[in-house]
C-alpha cells in the first residue's frame, strides 16, 4: 500500500456513496492476448472483490456503471454478451451477497433490457431485499441525461395534473424524481472512482456527482482489487470537501 497508512486507522471519513466507472475490460484483454469477453469475465471477479471490501469498510451504497445507454452502439455480439453478465454474476454470487448482508438494487431503463437479464436482476433484488447492509446498486442501461429528461417529464405531468405547483419545484423536488430515489438518503455520490486512466464522467450520475471527489486509477478494471479501493478510500480521508464554501 505504498506510503498509505492502514485504512482502519483513519476510518472516520468513510464515504457513504461510492460510485465506480469500471473501465478497461477490453484493453486488459487485448493487452493479455485474450478476447474482449474474457475481459468482461474477469471484470466480474473484480466486482466481487471490490463489493466485499466496500461492504467490510462500511460503505452504504456502491454504485457500479455496468452498462450505459451508449453501450448499445457496440457490436451486437458484445452487447449480447454484456446482457448475459448479470445472469452469470447473480447465479454465482448471490449466496456470497447474502452472507455479507448485501442488498441488490438497480438504476436504469428496463425497456430495452432482454427478459432473461431483467428476470435475473429482479430475482437478485428480491432474494436480497431483507438484507440491511450495503446496497450494491447496478447502473444498467443507465444514462445521466436521459435520467434528467425523464425526471423533467414526470415533474411536468405533476404540474399539469395539479399535484404540484411550478413555484414549488426545487432541487429536492427534482432529485426525488431521479432513478436514485431508490437509494435515498444516499442519492449524492461522495467518491467517484474510474479505472483505466480515463478521466471523464461519461454520462454517469450527472446530477448526483455535483460535489463528489474524483479518484482515477491507471489500472484496468479486471486488475482492480480491494487494496486499490482502500487506496482510494485513504486518499478520500485527506480531501477537504467545502461544497462551495470556504
Ligand atoms: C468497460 O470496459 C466495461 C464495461 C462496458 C462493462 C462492465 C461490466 C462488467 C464488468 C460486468 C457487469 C456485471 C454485472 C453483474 C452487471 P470496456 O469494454 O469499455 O473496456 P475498454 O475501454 O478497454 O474497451
Amino acid at each position: 500500500m505504498g506510503d498509505y497508512p492502514q485504512v482502519d486507522t483513519v476510518i472516520e471519513q468513510i464515504p457513504d456513496h461510492v460510485a465506480i466507472i469500471m473501465d478497461g475490460n477490453g484493453r486488459w484483454a487485448q493487452q493479455t492476448g485474450k478476447e474482449r469477453k474474457e475481459g468482461h469475465q474477469e471484470g466480474m471477479e473484480a466486482i466481487r472483490r471490490v463489493t466485499i471490501r466496500a461492504s467490510e469498510r462500511g460503505i452504504k451504497v456502491l454504485t457500479l456503471y455496468a452498462f450505459s445507454t451508449e453501450n448499445w452502439k457496440r457490436p451486437p455480439q458484445e452487447v449480447k454478451f454484456l446482457m448475459q453478465l448479470p445472469v452469470k454474476f447473480f447465479d454465482r454470487f448471490v449466496p456470497e451477497l447474502q452472507e455479507n448482508n448485501i442488498k441488490v438494487n438497480m438504476i436504469g431503463f428496463k425497456d430495452k433490457v432482454p427478459g432473461s437479464t431483467k428476470k435475473a436482476i429482479e430475482k437478485a433484488i428480491d432474494e436480497t431485499k431483507n438484507n440491511t447492509g450495503m446496497i450494491l446498486n447496478f447502473a444498467f442501461n443507465y444514462g445521466g441525461r436521459a435520467e434528467i429528461v425523464e425526471a423533467t417529464k414526470s415533474l411536468f405531468d405533476k404540474v399539469l395534473s395539479g399535484q404540484i405547483n411550478k413555484k414549488d419545484i426545487s432541487e429536492e423536488v427534482l432529485q426525488a424524481e431521479l432513478l436514485t430515489n431508490s437509494i435515498t438518503p444516499y442519492d449524492d455520490v461522495d467518491l467517484l472512482i474510474r479505472s483505466s486512466g480515463e478521466q471523464r464522467l461519461s454520462n454517469f450520475l450527472l446530477w448526483q456527482n455535483a460535489y463528489s471527489e474524483f479518484y482515477f486509477s491507471k489500472l484496468f478494471w479486471p486488475e482492480f482489487t480491494g487494496e486499490v479501493l482502500d487506496k482510494a478510500l485513504l486518499d478520500y480521508q485527506y480531501r477537504s470537501r467545502r461544497y462551495g464554501a470556504i
